[in-house]
């Protein structure tokens, strides 16, 4: 059957900081979602990621729903008058429009969907991140939809052996779509000339080249780009269909052992480690480190079974230990060159309104020696 996939994210409050939102809040939108879901959605799954939620639904209405994207965006309303009735911080903060005008693009909230051929067992996982941006998806997609090194079904399967497509799109222009269609493997090193700029040039979906069936959609959403100034991070959700002619779940895992520096943290502005993390878990250690999890699922007539936490096994523990050791390591940099993010991704900030000021004062010496 012809299935979509969506999942829509917003941070709309949290308790003590941009830490976590509240039960309170979380039981509201889950109210609110169950109440109406009959009749337009076949199933769906709520849950957080430091102070985001994630709405992920299933239903046969196609991508760019205006039900489903409005059905999202009320909750979401709704909850953020939860959200300040409990007095929670940032109540509404990624909610930048006031009225709904057929789409959550371009209005705050993450999105990425997918429309597939659902298989007759279909796993699939969803990656939820905060306090990064959708770039921070490039590497480990990269790894397991590129790399043999990573993914050695690349050589091992028939079909993947025919590689994947990757639309990467330029998030710079804030006008427009500007997407590109490059080819794994003849096309490696294009792909990785773009993607080595994960601020500019980020992966939006990917597409296996035997099927033609989409296998990876990322939300790609700058929320700068929307608001003009800097109003939150991305937080980017991410849904990856797994095996048999896609790679193994344990394939789009591995590269997140890595712990790759991304951009984030505190203000948005820094370079930290991406740590994996459980369901469910808070902000804490420098407005960070930033942080993903990944919920499986299979999905079957459009029903969905209950998640598994797959950062939650104990290999994940040692991982966390060496992302902790990085972005403390990081830390002790403070301020300085790589701790911090380049000026272009700063000007959205106040540090622009500063360095104005200071260009002001400066002043032409006399030259001391003739
Ligand atoms: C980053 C983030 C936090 C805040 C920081 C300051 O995405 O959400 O690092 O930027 O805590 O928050 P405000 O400006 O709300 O005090
Ligand atoms: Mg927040
Ligand atoms: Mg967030």
């Amino acid at each position: 059957m012809k299935l979509t996939l969506s999942v829509i994210k917003a941070d709309i409050g949290s308790v003590g900081g941009h830490v976590a939102p509240s039960q309170r809040l979380l039981a509201k939108i889950r109210e609110y979602i169950g109440e109406r879901a009959p009749g337009l959605l076949l199933d769906y799954f709520i849950s957080h990621t430091g102070d985001d939620i994630a709405i992920l639904m299933s239903h046969t209405r196609g991508e760019g729903d205006s039900s489903v994207h409005k059905l999202a965006w009320d909750a979401f309303r709704v909850g953020t008058e939860t959200a300040r009735q409990e007095g929670l911080y940032g109540a509404g903060q990624d909610l930048l429009k006031d009225s709904f005008s057929g789409n959550v693009r371009g209005m705050g909230p993450a999105v990425a969907e997918m429309e597939i051929n659902e298989r007759p067992n279909e796993p699939f996982l969803l990656f939820a991140a905060d306090k990064t941006d959708p770039g921070a998806y490039n590497l480990p997609l990269y790894l397991a939809f590129a790399d043999v090194m990573n993914t050695p079904r690349l050589i091992l399967s028939p079909k993947m052996s025919r590689g994947f497509r990757f639309v990467i799109m330029d998030v710079s222009d804030t006008s427009e779509d500007r997407i590109i269609e490059l080819n794994a493997p003849e096309e490696m090193y294009d792909i990785a000339a773009l993607l080595r700029d994960p601020e500019r040039y980020v992966i939006e979906s990917v597409w296996s080249r035997a099927s033609s069936e989409q296998a990876v959609a990322v939300a790609t959403s700058r929320l700068h780009n929307i608001a003009g100034k800097y109003t939150g991070k991305d937080d980017p959700v991410m849904l990856v269909r797994v095996q048999m002619d896609f790679p193994a779940t344990g394939e789009v895992l591995a590269p997140f052992a890595i712990g790759h520096f991304v951009a984030g943290c505190m203000r948005g502005s820094h370079q930290m480690p991406l740590m994996p993390v459980t369901q469910n878990t808070g902000i804490s250690y420098f407005d960070g480190p930033p942080i993903v999890s990944c919920a499986g699922f299979c999905v079957h007539g459009g029903n969905l079974t209950e998640p598994v936490d797959n950062f939650a096994q104990s290999f994940w523990d040692t991982v966390r230990g060496h992302v902790a050791d990085k972005a403390i390591e990081m830390r002790r940099q403070g301020f300085v060159g790589a701790a911090m993010l380049p000026m272009s991704e700063l000007e959205y900030t106040g540090i622009a309104e500063k360095l104005k000021t200071l260009q002001r004062r400066f002043g032409v010496r006399a030259p001391m020696y003739q």
